[in-house]
């Protein structure tokens, strides 16, 4: 089938490279001509486990294409996907300026009748929105349909979860239209949810913002565990292997962070209000997961008080493992803060390092865990890489002149760091 992808971020790229993958013709459009000349390059712009070869192997074969020219790409497909991003506005609401204004390309570059997929993350209506502006803005009476078909693959695991999704949704406006999509997802033989439109734009909100929910509320056990002397992670074991609650998205720390949760929850929030819903729950979820930092770091301050010129050495900057991405990543929250305390602050990420340098002023960049560790006073760990859970403790302690690990993601166990001569604080048990 030809396809056409509208924005390569994350979720279009890694759904273009898949699409092609399974054999289609696929046009990736974005109007940021440096991101296409990269692609073109055979470079990617992020860090994907698989990505790469992926992309390579179907450009090599002919089936994947990187352009700028939108209106090429349109006119060829079949199936459009706009895949553009929709950051959020002061208030929380999703700013839908570039789905808005992709719309009404291809509008312009309509010929022949066209499945439009929103696969963006939107707010419920938008399809209607998008469905609206090209009605307004087609030359002539060509036919097409809007489809709303979210994503929800996680960075780190893309294509993975791309090619083995747990769900399938597809939002459409009559059953003859599911018709192409299923036709298209066919080969992946995963479960397809055939909705309508504004029921999958809701699913997308709703689920991210459960797992949200699930994550704040492990948190909020963790601060009870901490004050009542009980151990969150025996806790989320024993809640999670009931069937009804489950053990993924039940691991304390310092919060969700990245491009979408933090995002996602302000959007749903925004809408319950523009419905008039109630939607304390998503407040308190938004709220516990803001207060992670700060209480981790008042935790250190009060361990290490004053922290003026005391040496601290941050493992991890991406917002979670596996990507460079640090979007709303923790990292950048923490050290803005230990720094506001005159701490002299060392930093050290597997991947996100070139990422970090054009964001983080005033830290020293090391090549490893241990020169980030050299005369430091404290260690923090704030992403979880597994490289970090591999560390030699006995090592990286000789190399520190303080004793102090603040383990913000409990990757370590107490009686293996306390046996290297570390004191330890972790999240949610003593
Ligand atoms: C999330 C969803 O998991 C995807 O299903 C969805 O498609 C995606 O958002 C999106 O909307 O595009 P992602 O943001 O890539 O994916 O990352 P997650 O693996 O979900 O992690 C999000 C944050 O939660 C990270 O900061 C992670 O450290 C944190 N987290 C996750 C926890 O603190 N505890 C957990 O138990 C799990």
């Amino acid at each position: 089938m030809n396809v056409c992808v509208i924005g390569v971020g994350y979720v279009g790229l890694v759904t273009g490279a898949v699409f092609a993958d399974l054999g289609n013709e696929v046009f990736c459009v974005d109007n940021d001509k440096r991101k296409i000349d990269t692609l073109n390059r055979g470079e990617m712009p992020i860090y994907e486990p698989g990505l790469k070869e992926m992309v390579k192997r179907n450009v090599d074969d002919g089936r994947l294409v990187f352009t700028t020219n939108l209106s090429k790409g349109v006119k060829t497909a079949k199936v459009i996907f706009i895949a553009v991003g929709t950051p959020p506005k002061p208030n929380g609401e999703s700013d839908l300026s570039a789905v808005e204004a992709v719309a009404k390309e291809i509008a312009l570059n309509l010929d022949d009748y066209k499945i439009v997929v929103n696969k963006s993350t939107v707010p419920v209506g938008t399809g209607n929105l998008v469905r609206n502006i090209i009605e307004k803005h087609r030359r002539s009476d060509v036919e097409f349909d809007v489809v709303s078909n979210p994503e929800f693959l996680k960075e780190g695991s893309a294509i993975a979860d791309c090619l083995n999704p747990d769900r399938i949704v597809i939002g459409v406006p009559n059953h003859h239209v599911a018709m192409a999509l299923l036709e298209l997802y066919a080969p992946l033989e995963r479960t397809m949810l055939i909705t309508d439109v504004e029921s999958a734009e809701v699913i997308k909100y709703a689920s991210n913002a459960f797992l949200a929910t699930k994550i704040s509320f492990i948190n909020f056990i963790a601060n009870l565990c901490e004050r009542a002397g009980a151990d969150v992670s025996l806790v989320a074991k024993g809640m999670g292997t009931d069937s009804r609650i489950g053990k993924e998205f039940l691991q304390a720390g310092l919060g969700y962070g990245g491009s979408c949760f933090p995002k996602d929850t302000l959007s749903l929030l925004h809408t319950a209000k523009k419905f008039g819903e109630d939607a304390s729950i998503l407040e308190s979820v938004i709220a516990i997961n803001q207060d992670r930092v700060p209480r981790f770091v008042r935790r250190i301050v009060a361990r290490l008080k004053p922290l003026n010129r005391k040496v601290i050495a941050v493992l991890g900057l991406a917002f979670k493992p596996n990507t460079d991405d640090l979007r709303d990543a923790k990292s950048l929250e923490i050290i803005k803060a230990l720094q506001k305390k005159n701490a002299v602050i060392k930093v050290y990420d597997p991947v996100a390092m070139d990422n970090a340098r054009s964001i983080l002023k005033g830290v020293t960049f090391c090549k490893n865990a241990y020169e980030a560790a050299r005369g430091a006073d404290a260690l923090i760990v704030v992403t979880d890489w597994n490289e970090f859970k591999l560390l030699n403790l006995e090592k990286l302690h000789q190399e520190m002149r303080g004793n102090f690990i603040f383990d913000g993601r409990n990757i370590y166990s107490k009686e293996r760091v306390e046996s290297a001569g570390f004191e330890y604080h972790c999240i949610g048990k003593q």
